[in-house]
């Protein structure tokens, strides 16, 4: 195929070339039939495939003359009636639901369904998954992305790039990166240390790379003073050079603000058409502002992705639509998190004496998923209360809307709720966020649940304490009312399936086994970036560094309300006999793990199993621990499993920007598996030895104390005054070594205090260049 990329950009002009770069409309890269390039259809997003009805079948199929322009259909949310403009399709379960399957093979099924559904539509490429770091629950897209820790999000992108790859239909990791708010988001500055950054915000996307995604989007913000879109260092320098991507960069819609700019930081295609920029590129090659080669290569990169795409074609006549929405009700029953189940109220008993209150609209309106770019006109949806009566009959279930699908409640309302609450045995209580709670454009409001939902939570518990929440929110909320309530269990934004998973779940037929991957917080006051997220004057700093989500509220010892990997079962498990392939180890080796869960309860379940790694003290201040690796295990009653995992240099190293690398120190690191990060079960040490030197670089501002930790700079330094005169060798000792470590002040401006000769900055600098090389610095750093 090179041989013929090259052959087609030979025969191109420099206009087309410019053409090629950009859309040709909202959702197709142009097509050039005399030369033989196809278009390339793409499509959000990671819970569906959601096309956009042109004018024609929008008069076809509606009935009315219409017309939606790309802004219009990206605030969309799911009552809005122009979701009629969008084509019916399955819609999944959010995000931040099916990474809380923390099921691999489960998200690759979905991301495979989803990609059966982009072929019948003629879709090549899928605007998705996005994995961004849900660094704040107030963010208004948090509900698309997977967890607040890089290796879960990560495996979960990795999953999804593979079930929809192995489907030939390509992926598209977004949005690259630190586009962690909504508000102000294509000129907010997202200021980031580098140690953040890579250890953070820059490792899910390095972890999904593995799936080789056929392409990137770049994010609309400004990455440390730097607009992301034209961010040369992220675009090429790590994500080519260091990561070895070969794929194509795409713009998010309308994010380019330069594209020349864009071009040479390795942006290849600019969405969508854009009229005022057509030949852009070609003007700017012609007038040397950016070189053909440049342009050739984004060409050869868009190419390679149109030609790939048409390899993969398939004709697809039927989706069984049917099936698809039993993939999205396996989803949400995998996905959703039982957060409380006081007394084993949970699963309900199908008791024929036993009288239900349904409570809540969203029982019967569901509040399935959120808005934006994401969103998916459903080709059906159940409806909670429906599946409710189908498992208890109809006699049995009453039901009470207890506020409207405003919101608003009333005295009338509520009293309503209560009396049928008295006379019941038990109440599902369905609560949750707003309709446009969770939406793409703008953050959250509150993080709490509304108010309505929660004056009729407290209502209801004055009169009957058997209350079962189900929660309906894309990202954590806090619940000052949780222990007024006997279960929650915690559904996202649940898709269109939602409504028979739930009722499966509440019943027994399916074992919940969801756990969190991100901590809720007793109150907005203890989130990490409170009360700055997100920032103001379009900065936004993000103070708390590395300490993202669990790693913050462990080290800062708050309780969380419910912890990261936090998950209840209708059974038990046991965790035995950890193993550790070795006591002791060398960086360069790996570890193999191995433990026994066991399931000691009486019905089937499914365990999430995690693994983390906890650090001795390190050069730089490190998290308390880290997870490294997690596992879903299923088990009969009774039933005993061994889970292997292997670790090796990165699961245990940080990164110093010092030295702009990974590094392992020496020390003991402590394994630890568990339930939840709250929840170890098992821990055993590992002794690992650093096998590679390194020497931090010496500055003329350096402090002694600080150099004399390596002696090799040390002897080297003071042979050089020695030689210089400045001391005789009989003065080298303790001694001068005290008195040296006791000055808080640099290498040169400690000199003159003890020396016996003068020496200039310039010798002193001189040598320590040489210094430095010898020591293996980069003489390009700074000094
Ligand atoms: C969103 C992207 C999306 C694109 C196309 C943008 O506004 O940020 O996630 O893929 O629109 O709909």
């Amino acid at each position: 195929m090179k041989k013929n990329i090259d052959e087609i950009l030979s025969r191109m002009t420099l206009e087309q070339k410019s053409e090629l770069c950009m859309g040709q409309d909202s959702w197709y890269t142009k097509d050039f039939p005399e030369l033989g390039i196809p278009a390339v259809r793409m499509s959000d997003g990671t819970n569906g495939v959601r096309i956009i009805r042109t004018r024609e079948e929008i008069k076809r199929i509606l009935g009315i003359e219409a017309e939606s322009t790309f802004f219009d259909v990206t605030v969309l949310s799911q009552n809005s009636e122009k979701i009629n403009y969008i084509d019916p399709a399955t819609c999944y379960p959010s995000g931040s639901a099916i990474a809380s399957s923390w099921d691999t093979n489960l998200v690759s099924s979905i991301a495979a369904a989803v990609a059966k559904e982009c072929h019948y539509k003629q879709v090549d490429l899928l605007l998705g998954p996005g994995l961004n770091i849900r660094r704040n629950p107030m963010a208004g897209r948090s509900f698309e992305y997977f967890s607040e820790d890089p290796v879960v999000s990560g495996e979960i992108a990795k999953a999804y790039v593979t079930g929809l790859q192995n489907e030939g239909i390509g992926g598209t990791l977004k949005h690259f990166t630190c586009n962690n708010s909504e508000t102000l988001r294509t000129k907010t500055d997202s200021v980031v240390e580098e140690r953040a950054l890579r250890e953070i915000y820059l490792a899910g996307f390095e972890r999904a790379l593995q799936a080789k995604p056929w392409a990137v989007m770049s994010s609309y913000n400004l990455l440390n003073g730097v607009q992301m879109a034209e961010n040369k260092e992220y675009l090429t320098d790590i994500l080519r050079g260091e990561w070895g991507y070969e794929g194509m960069v795409v713009s998010d819609w309308w994010g380019i603000k330069d594209r020349i700019k864009a071009a040479i930081a390795g942006n290849d295609l600019e969405m969508p058409y854009n009229a005022f920029n057509p030949h852009i590129l070609s003007d700017a090659v012609r007038a040397g502002e950016l070189p053909e080669a440049t342009l050739d290569q984004m060409c050869h990169n868009i190419l390679t992705l149109a030609f790939k795409a048409v390899e993969n074609h398939k004709v697809v006549e039927h989706i069984d639509y049917e099936k698809h929405h039993e993939i999205a009700r396996v989803a949400l029953e995998e996905s959703c998190v039982l957060l409380k189940n006081t007394d084993h109220i949970l699963p309900l008993r199908r008791d024929e004496k036993q009288r239900i209150l349904v409570a809540g609209s969203i029982a019967k309106n569901m509040r399935y998923q959120g808005g934006g770019c994401a969103l998916i006109n459903p080709t059906r949806l159940d409806v909670p209360y429906d599946e409710i009566v189908k498992f208890a009959g109809e006699n049995q279930v009453d039901y009470s809307a207890g506020y409207d699908d405003a919101d608003q409640t009333s005295p009338e309302m509520l009293k309503d709720a209560i009396a049928k609450a008295k006379t019941c045995d038990v109440v599902i209580l369905f609560v949750g966020v707003a309709v446009s709670t969770d939406i793409e454009g703008c953050d959250r409001k509150r993080l709490d649940i509304e108010e309505s939902h929660i004056q009729l939570i407290e209502e209801i518990s004055r009169v009957n304490s058997n209350i079962i929440v189900v929660l309906s929110n894309g990202e954590a909320v806090t619940m000052p009312w949780a222990n007024k309530v006997k279960a929650i269990l915690e559904i996202f934004m649940c898709g269109q399936a939602g409504g028979s998973a739930i009722a499966n779940i509440l019943f027994g037929k399916t074992n919940p086994s969801g756990k969190l991957t991100v901590t809720f917080v007793e109150k907005i006051e203890d989130l990490p970036s409170y009360p700055e997220f997100p920032g103001e004057n379009a900065r936004n700093v993000y103070n708390e560094g590395i300490y993202v989500g669990y790693r913050y509220y462990e080290i800062k010892k708050i309780k969380p309300l419910y912890p990261f990997g936090y998950g209840l079962s209708y059974t038990d498990f046991a965790y035995r006999n950890l193993h550790l392939s070795q006591a002791e180890m060398d960086d360069n080796q790996t570890l193999t793990v191995s433990f026994e869960v066991e399931n000691i309860g009486a019905v089937e379940g499914k365990e999430v199993v995690q693994l983390y790694v906890a650090p001795p003290i390190c050069r730089l201040r490190r998290p308390l621990k880290e997870l490294k690796s997690f596992a879903k295990v299923n088990l009969k009653p009774g039933e005993r499993k061994q889970v292997v995992m292997t670790l090796s240099y990165r699961d245990f190293a940080y990164y110093d920007p010092e030295f702009r690398d990974w590094i392992v120190d020496s020390g003991n690191y402590q394994i630890l598996v568990g339930k939840s990060s709250q929840e170890i079960c098992l821990e055993k040490s590992v002794l690992i030895s650093s096998t590679k030197e390194r020497h931090v670089r010496v500055r003329i501002d350096t402090v002694h104390a600080e150099l004399f930790q390596d002696e090799k700079a040390t002897l080297a330094y003071f042979d050089f005054l020695v030689e210089k005169g400045v001391f005789n060798l009989e003065d080298i000792g303790d001694e001068l070594r005290t008195s040296f470590s006791q000055s808080f002040v640099g290498i040169y401006n400690t000199l003159p205090t003890y020396a016996k000769q003068f020496i200039s900055k310039d010798e002193v600098q001189k040598f320590l260049d040489g210094l430095n090389k010898q020591l293996g610095r980069d003489p390009q750093e700074a000094n």
